[in-house]
């Protein structure tokens, strides 16, 4: 059966049962600011469903597109999908659970209909919990159709409850049905809704009884109301047999463009065939992202947020196949001919999305450019590390500074036979998303608030400047103010003629060797005093605790520091100085930047 029968034989039955079909909507929900697409053929209906008469009547049936992006990075197994579209009915105050179970198990199993093997079905109802009884009466009417009691699993919140993805508005427990494949169970905890694939979920009738409200309390609505989704493309993959839904006719055309594309064949290789995967998966998405009545661009914020996410994710799997040209554009125009009947309006926003693709596939070619320049910088430093593993604060600086995703990153170091610290990276990277949370602290970048990872490496730089000023220009060199900034180390010191374009020069080597040397950063804590007749640099005049902390770079610098520094030198990259100038009598100021 083709995904257009099955649109249109689920149509015709429930209008056979006097339900009035509707059209399906956008997939950025209106009046909406909870979630960020239409998860669900329930969600524009949600006013509806809370009580709001609709003008089509109390019984309702359509076909909705649907977009969930929990969780992006999982897509690229056999069945996960972020775009699908779902067939649903509803019933508005009108049948509840007797009628819609009725009609669902003789949609599925009358031989005029789907005719699937009603000894294949089994189906799972909530099993009850302090708020809610146990929902007996599904169990029943499934019981009354023939299905035995072994194949009616009663099942937590966590499987058989549906709402929202706020988790606020209409919910209620619900019974969904899934097909047995014929596959062993995995273990006797096997059960609908194992991950193992004995069982294939393909339907799900919710019965709307509640509206959760903002303080989480449960309120009875005022008309129970019936919600049901069937998933298109699994119930297309179960029809015809198939093991994945990318077997089916909703991905295989745009399998064979990318085989063409890449001249990778589908089916050969486990990683291929997952970038292969993912790549359909996310051109699909972005296609109808951006060919929406409400389509949006790629942006740092919201669905445009995550519309660049899918681009950029499919162009990187795209590199995996070894792609190096333009190519979603391409795929996009077949995912438009498939769709252009079931959701004519991606056809009128061609232009749009072809558009919009390239520009965003273009500007990502230009941040895997920088990136790539930028490791390539960093590399002959690293190749001196014994680890031969990149810490995981830079390969963040890269992910942070320029967009350079991990997932490359460690690409490029495996090529040089190096690893990338992937528990420092997530370190990096979840401090920076506490700090981002922090928000207001964010105004004190820079600060003594800010640790950010570039702003880590410019105190270092900074310890071997201030070192490298007194080699070139004598013992008289002070510091006399720091200012650092994500961006760039600003450093006041004493010393009273301009510097010289050869003194300058001669800095930045002494520096620039100290990081070719990969030095390792030590911190001690000691007495002000033992730490001034070691020979480490104090501020003059400061006023000092009795301990403090010494920061030593290798042997090359010690300082009365607060921290924080890198552990490695090699970690900086190439020190460069953008200004010399005056600051006040007698005090030269110095601006340099890390690159
Ligand atoms: N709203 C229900 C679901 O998406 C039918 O499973």
């Amino acid at each position: 059966m083709t995904a257009k029968e099955l649109r249109e034989k689920y149509i015709r039955f429930f209008i056979s049962k006097n339900h009035t079909q509707i059209s399906g909507r956008s997939l950025i929900p209106e009046n909406d600011p909870t979630v960020l697409f239409t998860t669900a053929g329930m969600h524009p209906l949600v006013p509806f469903l809370l009580g709001e008469p609709h003008p089509a009547g109390s019984r309702l049936v359509n076909y909705q597109k649907c977009i969930r992006t929990g969780d992006i990075e999982e897509v690229g197994d056999p069945s996960h999908l972020t775009f699908f579209e779902m067939l649903g009915n509803w019933s508005l105050g009108d049948y509840f659970k007797q009628e819609a179970i009725a009609m669902s198990f003789e949609f599925l199993t009358s031989s005029q209909w789907l005719g699937l093997d009603k000894n294949k079905l089994s189906v799972t109802v909530f099993e009850g919990d302090a708020e809610v009884p146990r929902d007996d009466e599904a169990a029943e009417i499934w019981t009354s159709l023939g299905i035995p009691e072994e194949r009616i699993y009663f099942l937590p919140r966590t499987d058989n409850w549906w709402s929202t993805g706020s988790g606020r508005g209409p919910c209620g427990p619900d019974t969904e049905m899934f097909i047995d494949t014929g596959k062993e169970q995995c273990g006797t905890e096997c059960r609908p809704g194992c991950s193992c694939g004995k069982y294939f979920e393909i339907w799900n009738d919710v019965f709307m009884q509640y509206n959760q409200k903002d303080d989480g309390a449960y309120e009875p609505l005022s008309r129970k109301c019936v919600d049901t989704g069937m998933g298109l493309e699994r119930t297309i993959t179960m029809l015809n047999g198939k093991k994945s839904v990318y077997e089916t006719e909703l991905f295989t055309p745009i399998i064979q463009c990318l085989e063409e594309i890449s001249g990778v064949a589908y089916g050969l290789n486990a990683d291929q065939d997952q970038s292969i995967r993912v790549i359909s998966d996310h051109i699909k998405t972005s296609t109808f992202i951006l060919g929406d009545e409400r389509g949006v661009t790629p942006s740092n914020v919201g669905q445009g947020y995550i519309l660049r996410r899918l681009i950029r994710r499919a162009v990187r799997h795209g590199r995996k196949l070894g792609i190096e040209t333009n190519f979603l554009a391409r795929v996009a125009e077949i995912v438009l001919e498939m769709y252009q009947e079931a959701h004519p309006v991606i056809i009128q926003k061609r232009d749009i999305v072809l558009q919009e693709l390239k520009r965003e596939e273009d500007k990502f070619f230009e941040t895997l450019k920088k990136g790539e320049h930028e490791f390539e910088k960093l590399m002959p430093n690293l190749l001196k590390n014994p680890k031969k593993q990149m810490p995981g604060r830079l390969a963040f600086r890269l992910y942070d500074t320029y967009g350079f995703p991990i997932e490359l990153t460690e690409e490029l170091a495996s090529e040089h036979g190096m690893t990338v610290d992937r528990e420092g990276f997530e370190e990096a990277f979840k401090k920076h998303q506490e700090l981002s949370k922090k928000g207001s602290e964010q105004s004190f970048k820079g600060g003594l608030a800010d640790h950010s990872d570039m702003t880590t490496a410019l105190h270092t730089a900074t310890h071997l400047l201030h070192k490298a000023l007194r080699m070139v220009l004598g013992e008289h060199v002070e510091q006399k103010g720091s200012n650092i900034t994500s961006e760039r180390l600003r450093f006041d010191f004493t010393h009273h003629d301009k510097m010289t374009p050869e003194q300058i020069v001669k800095v930045e080597e002494i520096v620039n060797e100290q990081i070719k040397r990969d030095l390792p950063v030590s911190m001690k804590i000691m007495k002000l005093e033992d730490a001034q007749k070691a020979g480490a640099m104090a501020l003059f005049g400061e006023k000092y605790e009795e301990n403090v902390k010494v920061y030593s770079v290798g042997d090359f610098s010690r300082e009365v520091c607060g921290g924080p520094h890198v552990e490695h030198t090699g970690e900086l990259g190439i020190f460069k100085i953008t200004k010399e100038q005056s600051s006040s009598a007698g005090v030269r100021r110095i601006r340099a930047v890390l690159s």
